[in-house]
């Protein structure tokens, strides 16, 4: 992670009137962040989508940072070099943050392999008490090659690519995060029913009244 002191020492912190229980009654919920880490093809962005629309059903106000899409703009100077990747999730934790400081269920898919860097993001959200969820989208390495929907795993075992996460390049599962998904005994929707059950225990999201569904 870069350094992240500001530059400039003539730059000061200016508060907001407005607390996190001011937006929580504006929206019904709170804000957080989901950081769904996991190889390419592991079911990420599938998932988040799932989740996205779930929550958006429920009457959420949900977000999706994709890792393909923040690279066609915010990103698109960035490639996939280790100092690339570090940059891509230090600017990506940083956008997260923000929004889930907004009160938004933030939702973000990138592989962001290295560790550290996703301890970084979580540092950044706990420095200002906004709860990070970090959610390893467990699937093998096998089975991502096999999907290969963007026909990606065959151009880096042919070479093509090089430096591609988990053929020639490190992918670090999550130590311990707070969600485990091991995607081949689940369906998309029923990855998201977890995460959705999973707000509802962090108290990110209120427990539907009996009767309306089954997450309390
Ligand atoms: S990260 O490593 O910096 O977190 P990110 O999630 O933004 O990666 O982008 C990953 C997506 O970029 C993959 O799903 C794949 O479509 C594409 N991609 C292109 N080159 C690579 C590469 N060398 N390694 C991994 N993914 C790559």
């Amino acid at each position: 992670m870069s350094d992240p002191m500001p530059k400039s020492d003539n730059i000061t912190w200016h508060h907001s009137a407005i607390t996190p229980d001011d937006r929580a009654k504006v929206l019904g919920h709170r804000g957080c962040t989901l950081w769904l880490t996991g190889l390419s093809g592991s079911g990420k962005s599938t998932i988040a989508v799932a989740l996205e629309h779930a929550l958006i059903n429920r009457g959420c106000l949900a977000y999706r940072l994709d890792g393909d899409n923040i690279r066609h703009g915010l990103n698109s100077n960035l490639g996939f070099s280790a100092d690339d990747r570090k940059e891509n999730i230090r600017r990506i934790g940083e956008v997260a943050k923000l929004f889930a400081d907004s009160g938004v269920i933030t939702i973000s898919s990138f592989i962001s392999p290295y560790q550290s860097d996703r301890d970084q993001v979580r540092a950044i959200h706990e420095q200002s008490n906004l709860p990070f969820l970090e959610v390893f989208i467990n699937t093998p390495l096998e089975i991502c090659e096999s999907r290969d929907p963007k026909g990606l795993y065959k151009k880096a075992r042919a070479g093509e690519i090089k430096g591609f996460t988990g053929i020639d390049d490190p992918y670090e599962a999550p130590t311990n995060p707070e969600i485990d998904l091991k995607t081949d005994e689940l369906s998309p929707d029923q990855a998201a029913d977890q995460l959705i059950h999973a707000l509802v225990t962090h108290r990110i999201l209120q427990p539907r009244t009996q009767g309306k569904d089954s997450d309390s």
